[in-house]
């Protein structure tokens, strides 16, 4: 969702704002723009809808050539998307941009009576709360404070003002800030992503925190005005990891790299030679493992899928463990209970989704220990939780999730591997599933690299359908939910998952020869029953697509058969297949597959 960027240096402002912001493109979007003041201390706006290069086109006549600015991706909240209601916003002295919800903007607006608001949005409003504190010799910072302990909701700002050159307040409440330090040089960003390649120390501010920075670096308080201590720390990763790296689109890139990213995924946590798992994050004694009973796992979307698959191989890992996935939306508000001796993993890619933080307060405030799954380093969640393991992923900069869908499977089963070790599980069977992931990465990479053509030609023989069903039983259920979302997210075309079992419970009339349906099928003690699916659809006419790990006979319009000696782990890469299935079907439609329309990659407001 939006994004904010910020610069103060020796650099052209102008270009390193653009630069920051086509970094945060893939978050989503509908609107830029950006703030610069020149040298004589003059401000410049630029403002325009639709994409970055939209902006440009704007700046191209009249570029501005100062060294010190503020830039922003929105993605409309309040008021549609105009030119107008973009970022950055003015109000007298002060430009701002904003990221968040102010939820008390309509009272703020009736008492801020001298101002004549040219936009619809909360984001004014702040700007004109603000400048209203910014009198008589006030400092930028103070009114910035004293704005903020006005405001209901949430936040992350950089705000500049004529008056003092020189310097960029930011300030965060529930909504990421970062401060890169560089040489002579500060560059502010809503997302890491955005420093990499200017530099790679950087203070992560925490909520209820504001800064002032200058090119020197920055100050830290609260907003009682307290100067704060914070170190900085070092941003992971580099820019080649957010780069395409020779592909079409990031999505095909993220599908790709998968065998790559998971390895780091697994790095010095499974040992196959003695069949055992560990993860270090989660923080917990032995006695703490071999006490928990109940695990509750909180994820939204394909995170939410994710836990799902995982809960599975826990119950067949674990012999005394209840486990329990829940949607982050609707738990939050949910007058839950948890059992003594619960743990809650907290599954997000990007740290940041609302719902999901909204959710693990919720289970602190209960008294749970919190354990976050979490791809994003140094985001909100991963500095909430009380332990837990970063996934490993590297940046996923395409919208839809599926490098970090694998990974956070693979990192709650070796969760899972853990607590089986010391609750009595099957050491044979905890060695299978660790010689399995021992090889996952290799087999992903033959999975993709045999089926790639494959499933670019069926998706252009699919790619004129409206609708369509996936469908798998046990272990193949939760794939075939998050084949479904990955089909409707880049493809547009309807979608549904379904267990293969409630088909007759009602999906089953949908069925005529306008549907396709996907069928994911293991070869295991379920294999009759999902074939018995299988005919129902083809006797009603439906065009049925396997996807497979067996070899037996198979009556469909297409079979799609992996050939591994990966078992338990198969759905994971039947997985691979949708990925590039939902993938080429968006391509075939022309569709913009790194950033599907109406969606945003990191869900920060609900
Ligand atoms: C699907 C997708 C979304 C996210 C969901 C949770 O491709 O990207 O469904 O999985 O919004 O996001 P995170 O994992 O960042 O909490």
């Amino acid at each position: 969702m939006c994004g904010i960027v910020g610069y103060i240096g020796t650099r052209k402002a102008q270009d390193v704002l653009v630069n920051s912001l086509k970094r945060l493109e893939y978050r989503g979007y509908d609107s830029a723009g950006i703030a610069t003041l020149d040298d004589e201390n003059n401000p410049h706006l630029a403002r325009s809808v639709g994409k970055i290069v939209e902006l440009e086109h704007v700046l191209e006549p009249k570029p501005h050539t100062g060294h010190l600015g503020i830039g922003h991706t929105r993605w409309a909240t309040h008021g549609g998307v105009t030119v107008n209601n973009a970022h950055p916003h003015n109000a007298g002295n002060v430009f701002l941009v904003h990221n968040g919800i102010i939820e008390n903007y309509k009272e703020l607006k009736a008492e801020l009576k001298a101002y004549d608001f040219k936009s619809d949005t909360d984001t004014e409003v702040l700007a004109a709360l603000i400048d209203s504190f910014y009198k008589d010799g006030t400092p930028l910072k103070d009114a910035v404070a004293s704005a903020l302990k006005k405001v209901r909701g949430t936040y992350g700002i950089a705000v500049f003002s004529p008056l003092e050159p020189g310097q960029i307040i930011v300030a965060r409440l529930g909504s990421p800030l970062i401060i890169g330090l560089g040489d002579g040089e500060v560059i502010i960003a809503s997302d890491a992503s955005a420093l990499l390649g200017y530099t790679r120390e950087a203070i992560y501010l925490n909520d209820g925190e504001l800064a002032v920075c200058t090119n020197k670096g920055a100050e830290v308080f609260n907003l009682n005005l307290k100067h704060i201590n914070h170190t900085a720390e070092t941003i992971e990763g580099d820019v080649d990891q957010i780069q395409k790296g020779g592909y079409d689109h990031f999505l095909l890139k993220e599908i790709m790299e998968q065998a790559t990213t998971l390895h780091n995924t697994l790095s010095g946590r499974i040992d196959p030679k003695n069949g055992t798992m560990h993860l270090g994050g989660p923080n917990l004694t032995a006695k703490e493992i071999a006490d928990i009973r109940h695990v509750v796992i909180v994820g939204c979307g394909t995170a939410y899928y994710a836990g799902l698959l995982a809960s599975y191989y826990m119950e067949q890992l674990v012999p005394d463990l209840t486990t329990e996935v829940v949607i982050a939306s609707e738990y939050r508000y949910r007058s839950f209970h948890l059992p003594k001796n619960s743990v809650a993993l907290i599954v997000s890619q990007s740290g940041e989704t609302a719902d999901t933080l909204a959710c693990l307060r919720e289970i602190k405030k209960r008294g749970v220990k919190t354990l976050g799954i979490v791809n994003v380093v140094g985001s909100t969640i991963a500095r909430e939780v009380d332990g837990g393991t970063y996934v490993h992923a590297g940046p996923e900069i395409s919208v839809a999730s599926t490098k970090a869908f694998t990974a956070q499977v693979v990192t709650m089963l070796m969760f899972a591997g853990m607590l089986a070790e010391s609750h009595g599980g099957n050491p044979q069977l905890i060695h299978e599933f660790t010689n399995e992931l021992a090889i996952l990465p290799e087999e992903i990479e033959k999975t993709l690299k045999t089926h790639q053509e494959t499933m670019h030609e069926l998706a252009k023989k699919y790619a004129g359908f409206n609708d369509a069903l996936y469908l798998g039983r046990d272990t193949a259920y939760p794939i075939a939910l998050e084949g479904a979302l990955k089909l409707k997210e880049v493809s547009y075309v309807h979608a549904e998952g379904y267990a293969s079992g409630e088909l007759k419970h009602g999906p089953i009339a949908l069925v005529d020869e306008t549907f396709f349906e996907v069928f994911n099928i293991l070869d295991n003690w379920l294999f009759d029953k999902s074939i018995g699916g299988l005919h129902e659809v083809r006797a009603r006419g439906g065009k049925a697509i396997v996807l497979t790990d067996s070899q037996r006979e198979i009556d469909a319009d297409d079979v799609i058969r992996i050939n591994s000696p990966i078992k338990h782990l198969a759905p994971i890469l039947l997985n691979t297949l949708q990925q590039l299935f939902a993938y080429y079907v968006a391509v075939e439609k022309g569709n913009d597959v790194d950033q599907p329309r109406n969606l945003a990659k990191s869900v920060t407001v609900e």
